[in-house]
């Protein structure tokens, strides 16, 4: 089976960012979970402290976090269209192009990290680089908080939204492994929740939320 494809991932969110937010801009609405659990993280984290939001996408995870006012929180995607999109869309957040495999911030930078749905396209072997890279970002103590599909196997898709040209696959993951790869990483396990999914608003997937410590 072939390995997480950046190239292809990158061109279909570029390709659908507009559709994208049309679709998803205002999810959290119908996310009670989701909201509560950014709001407990936006608590976790001391209130002037530096927030990357990874795969930001449209941005609205990031301004649902910065709206709690306690952070600085800056969205991050690879997607150049999704980050002139969030731009627009949120002009008074901070958006800019960088990807959670090699990313240009700061090491010890960051007091948290969220990531809704980012992870979604990668392989065990990219997972494991991302949690790295998170765990090189935060300081010692700073937490971070992402969510993905939980399953086994992969979903192609040709024409994501039906835009034509996006294609990409979505990777399910095993909740276990994913927390395996992150206690190697040296992060302790905070907080793990699989959720099943809202009817008629989600894809019928089960979700898993992480909460991981870097240790102080
Ligand atoms: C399913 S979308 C989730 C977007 C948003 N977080 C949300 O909850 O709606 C996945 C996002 O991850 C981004 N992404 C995928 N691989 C990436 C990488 N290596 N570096 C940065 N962003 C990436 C995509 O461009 C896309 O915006």
């Amino acid at each position: 089976m072939a390995g997480y494809n950046a190239r292809e991932v990158r061109r279909c969110y570029d390709l659908s960012a507009d559709e994208y937010a049309k679709h998803f801009l205002n999810e959290l609405d119908g996310k009670p979970y989701d909201r509560s659990v950014i709001e407990r993280f936006s608590q976790m984290v001391p209130s002037r402290g530096l927030v990357y939001d990874f795969g930001c996408g449209c941005g609205h995870t990031t301004n649902f976090l910065a709206g709690f006012g306690r952070q600085t929180v800056i969205g991050l995607d690879f997607s150049e269209k999704s980050i002139e999109l969030a731009r627009r869309l949120f002009p008074k957040n901070q958006f800019d192009v960088d990807d959670m495999l090699s990313s240009h911030m700061e090491p010890g930078s960051a007091e948290g990290i969220i990531a809704f749905y980012a992870i979604v396209h990668f392989c065990y072997r990219e997972v494991e680089k991302t949690l790295g890279e998170w765990f090189r970002l935060l300081k010692p103590g700073g937490y971070c908080l992402f969510s993905f599909h939980v399953g086994r196997g992969t979903l192609s898709v040709d024409n994501f939204l039906d835009i034509e040209g996006a294609c990409a696959t979505w990777r399910f993951l095993n909740t276990d492994r994913v927390l395996g790869h992150a206690e190697s990483t040296g992060f302790l396990p905070y907080e793990v929740v699989e959720r099943y999914p809202y009817a008629d608003a989600e894809h019928p997937s089960k979700r898993a939320y992480v909460i991981l410590q870097k240790p102080t």
